[in-house]
C-alpha cells in the first residue's frame, strides 16, 4: 500500500529537471534522451520541412500516421508540443474534485495541475514502487501515473492500470518512455475501450527531439475535442508534425524496437555492475535509466561531478530523498567508464 499525502504546498522543486544537472563538458548520465539521436534519416526529413514554413501547419497527415501506429481513429489523436503541453491542456480543461498523482514520478503533471489551481493529492509508493490499484482512492476522479515511470524505471502491468479506469474518472498514463520496452506489451495506447483513459506519448526521448517539442495524446474523441479547444492555434510546428509522422511508420517503430532490445541488454549489464559495487538498484527496470539507492548518494553525486560525470539527483522527486540517484543507461563502453569511476569513489 502507498502512503497518502495531501501536499498543500510543494515541498520539493517540482520544476527541477535533469537538464539542469548537465553543463558542457560533463559526461551525461543525467538526461534520459537517447544518445546519438536524432538519426540522420529523421534529421534530414525534419530539415527538409523548412521549405514549407511559409504555410500554417497541417496536423492531418501526422494525426493519421499516429492513429495508424496505435490502431486508433484519427479523431482519438491530438498532436501536442511535447508531452509537457498535454499535461497543461489536461490541467486547463479538467475540473477534478479529487486529483491523485502517483509518485515518485515526473513532476510536471503535478506542477501543471497546481499551476491551474487544482489541489493535488499524492499517492507515494514505497520502494520497490509496485502499484496496488486498491491504494488509489475509489472517488479519485483524476489519476495520473507514468508507465514505465520516471525516475523508478518500473513498468506497471497493463492490467493493473486498466483496473484503475472507470466511468467518471480520467486516467492519465504518461507513456513518454513506453518505446523503451520491446513490443510495448504493457502499453494502453491501443485501448479505445477503457473509459476516461488518456495516454500521453513523447518523441523526445527515443528520437532525441527534446528541442523540437513533439508528442501527442490518445483519448476518446470528445476528450480530444475538448483538449484541442484549449490548445493554442497551430501549437505544433510543421517540423514537429513531420517528426510525428515519420516516427510513426512501421520502419521507425521497428528501429525503436531494435534499440529497445539493445537497451535491455546494456541495462542488465549496467544494473549488475552497479549492484556489485553495493548500490541498491531498483529491480525490474524497464526504461532507459536506473534508480539507485545508496546512503549519502548526494555526496557521491558531487564526487562524480568532480570527476566530470553528471547524474540526476533523486531528492526533487516526491517520495525519494538524498540517498537516491537516477542514472541513465548508455552503451556498454560508456556504462563501464561510469562503473570504473564509481568503483574508485566507493
Ligand atoms: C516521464 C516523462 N514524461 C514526459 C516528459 C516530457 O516530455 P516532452 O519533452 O515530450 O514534453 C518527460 C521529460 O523528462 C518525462 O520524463
Amino acid at each position: 500500500m502507498g502512503e497518502h499525502l495531501v501536499a498543500p504546498e510543494p515541498d520539493v522543486d517540482l520544476r527541477h529537471h535533469g537538464d539542469a544537472e548537465v553543463v558542457p563538458g560533463l559526461l551525461d548520465f543525467a538526461v534520459n534522451v537517447r544518445t546519438g539521436t536524432p538519426p540522420p534519416w529523421l534529421a534530414e526529413r525534419i530539415a527538409a520541412s523548412v521549405g514549407d514554413l511559409a504555410a500554417y501547419p497541417d496536423p492531418g497527415p501526422a494525426r493519421a500516421a499516429v492513429a495508424q501506429r496505435h490502431r486508433r481513429d484519427p479523431g482519438e489523436v491530438l498532436l501536442t508540443a511535447g508531452a509537457a503541453e498535454a499535461f497543461v491542456l489536461l490541467a486547463r480543461v479538467l475540473r477534478p474534485r479529487r486529483a491523485v498523482v502517483v509518485h515518485p514520478q515526473f513532476t510536471e503533471p503535478e506542477a501543471a495541475l497546481r499551476a491551474a489551481g487544482h489541489p493535488v493529492e499524492r499517492l507515494v509508493l514505497p520502494p520497490d514502487f509496485v502499484l496496488d490499484p486498491a491504494a488509489v482512492p475509489a472517488d479519485a476522479d483524476l489519476v495520473m501515473v507514468g508507465n514505465p515511470t520516471n525516475p523508478t524505471s518500473v513498468l506497471h502491468p497493463a492490467a493493473t492500470l486498466a483496473a484503475l479506469a472507470r466511468p467518471g474518472r480520467t486516467l492519465v498514463v504518461d507513456e513518454a518512455f513506453a518505446d523503451c520496452v520491446p513490443g510495448e506489451p504493457e502499453s494502453l495506447s491501443a485501448r479505445a475501450d477503457l473509459p476516461g483513459l488518456v495516454v500521453i506519448r513523447s518523441l523526445t526521448k527515443t528520437w532525441g527531439l527534446a528541442g523540437l517539442r513533439a508528442g501527442y495524446l490518445l483519448a476518446a474523441p470528445d476528450a480530444v475535442r475538448a483538449l484541442a479547444d484549449a490548445q493554442p492555434l497551430w501549437s505544433v510546428s510543421t517540423p514537429a508534425l513531420v517528426a510525428a509522422r515519420e516516427c510513426s511508420t512501421p520502419h521507425a517503430v521497428a528501429e525503436a524496437d531494435a534499440w529497445a532490445r539493445r537497451l535491455a541488454a546494456d541495462r542488465a549489464g549496467f544494473a549488475a555492475a552497479l549492484s556489485g559495487l553495493g548500490l541498491r538498484v531498483t529491480p525490474e527496470a524497464a526504461a532507459s535509466f536506473l534508480l539507485v539507492r545508496f546512503p549519502g548518494a548526494h555526496r557521491l553525486r558531487a564526487d562524480l561531478r568532480d570527476r566530470g560525470i553528471a547524474v540526476r539527483r533523486g531528492d526533487t522527486f516526491p517520495g525519494l530523498g538524498t540517498d537516491w540517484l537516477r542514472i541513465a543507461v548508455r552503451d556498454s563502453e560508456t556504462n563501464s567508464r561510469m562503473t570504473r569511476t564509481l568503483a574508485e569513489l566507493l
